[in-house]
């Protein structure tokens, strides 16, 4: 595992952006995992203005999304789809129907759960994954107590990442949908490369168990300490425990 600290969230968002401009120039057909979250932001803002000067291109590339909430209508603005549209896809030159993700309002959701693996399957495997890590050490929504075998489902998001993100609903925890749809912590072990971006002093405990934890579905992203290729990407203060 290879760690970065660095103070300046644009600083990370240019090494991560590094990393992909680098796969993107070596193989433009790559595939990426994308995140939603703040921790990305940065990552995509450097990516969009690389982009705009005509220094990378996503034509030919094609694009995951780790999760979804369950039920939000098609145009919520916190569909994570309708996030990463915004934060991402929509600033880059992805080609359409180039980046899919889990089907919230799929009517029968183990189907719609298998059909998602096997279409990253058939795309070749995700070459790059981007991953933010929850308070409570979940990545994607792989909630503890998240097998660490697991593969695309339906998931039932806790009360502290209900509350976590209850900023993006009007600050109600109410109104987060209770359930969710997530590739699970098989399926991003399966990724070649894991960027993983966390940054203030809340995701310090997380980033401690991550980097020196033991190996426990009750901290789930501890399962990439068996992973051969991870870069995680810090501020000081989520450092602040290791
Ligand atoms: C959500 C997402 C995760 C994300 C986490 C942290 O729960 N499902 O993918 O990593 O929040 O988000 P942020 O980066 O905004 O702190």
């Amino acid at each position: 595992m290879e760690i970065v600290i660095h103070d300046s969230p644009q600083r990370l968002g240019e090494v991560a952006a590094d990393a992909i401009a680098a796969l993107l120039a070596a193989d433009p057909t790559a595939v990426l995992g994308l995140a939603t979250g703040s921790s990305p932001r940065p990552v995509y803002d450097a990516l969009a203005a690389r982009c705009e000067r005509g220094e990378v291109s996503f034509a030919q590339a094609r694009a995951f999304t780790l999760d979804e909430y369950v039920g939000l209508p098609a145009d919520h603005p916190e569909r994570y789809r309708n996030v990463i549209d915004a934060d991402f896809v929509s600033r880059v030159d992805f080609a359409p129907g180039a980046v899919q993700g889990p089907d919230g309002l799929a009517t029968d959701i183990p189907a719609a759960c298998a059909e998602y693996e096997a279409a990253i399957v058939a795309a070749g495997g995700v070459d790059l994954q981007i991953l933010g890590i929850g308070t409570d050490g979940h990545i994607a929504f792989n909630e503890p107590g998240s097998s660490l075998a697991s593969r695309t489902r339906i998931k039932t998001l806790t009360r502290q990442t209900r509350l976590d993100n209850a900023r993006f609903f009007d600050g109600d925890p109410q109104a987060v949908p209770q359930h969710c749809l997530t590739q699970g912590l098989a399926t991003i072990m399966a990724a070649r490369h894991i960027v993983l971006l966390a940054t203030g002093r809340g995701k310090a405990e997380a980033v401690h168990h991550l980097a020196e934890g033991a190996v426990s579905a009750m901290w789930p992203a501890t399962i990439l300490q068996h992973h051969p290729h991870v870069s995680v990407l810090l501020d000081s203060a989520a450092a602040s425990r290791l």
